[in-house]
């Protein structure tokens, strides 16, 4: 069964992006892709349409994923004219519930990892129907105040794994499910 992962950079005070879809405070820590085998590991990936429509902006070059990629979006966006490998990128635009699509995005993955790239919301979609495994985070040593949220939901999750690379604070987290709460 393949593991359903949030796999992003954070603020320390839990922001994905600032209030205008700005990623500055994170490219400025460092150029480095982290280099933790998270990507080889990926079969798929599914993400939100602003952030799609971020990495159009903002590609320097082809279309840099490989795998089957969902966007979830009820715009007509742009595809990328080719990817890395010479070939079309296999982008697949979808709609809805996220309970729809999943298996067949797990199919997709070929026993991989599918990877939740973001937003919070739309992460928030798959740890709603029970589907989300993981969350990794990379905090990065800064605070914004306000911003796009990590993941607008109440979970109760456990520590698994923790460390640091360069700038940042690594942690991964096993989702548990809704935050039991008194009352
Ligand atoms: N720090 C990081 O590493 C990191 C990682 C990922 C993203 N980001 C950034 O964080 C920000 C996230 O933006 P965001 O919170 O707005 O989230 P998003 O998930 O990228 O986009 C949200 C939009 O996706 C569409 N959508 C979501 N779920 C859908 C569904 N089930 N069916 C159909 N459409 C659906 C909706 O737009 P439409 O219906 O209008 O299409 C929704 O408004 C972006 O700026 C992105 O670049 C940062």
């Amino acid at each position: 069964m393949p593991r359903t992962v949030y796999y992003t950079a954070v603020t320390l005070d839990g922001f994905i992006a600032d209030p205008n879809d700005s990623l500055e405070w994170l490219l400025r820590q460092t150029e480095e892709q982290p280099d933790d085998g998270f990507f080889e590991g990926v079969g798929a990936i599914v993400m939100g349409s602003t952030t799609y429509e971020w990495l159009l902006r903002n590609l320097d070059g082809p279309w840099p994923y490989t795998v089957p990629t969902w966007v979830m979006t009820h715009r007509n966006s742009a595809l990328p004219e080719n990817g890395e490998d010479g070939k079309k990128p296999d982008i697949r635009f979808a709609q809805g519930p996220v309970a729809d699509h999943y298996v067949e995005m797990c199919t997709a993955t070929g026993d991989h990892d599918l990877w939740v790239m973001g937003g919070g919301d739309l992460a928030g979609q798959f740890a709603d129907e029970g589907f989300l495994d993981e969350i990794i985070t990379y905090t990065a040593p800064v605070v914004l105040g306000k911003g796009r949220p990590l993941l607008p939901r109440r979970l109760d999750l456990e520590l698994i794994e923790a460390g640091y690379s360069g700038p940042f604070v690594i942690a991964r987290h096993r989702v548990i499910g809704p935050l039991l709460e008194d009352g």
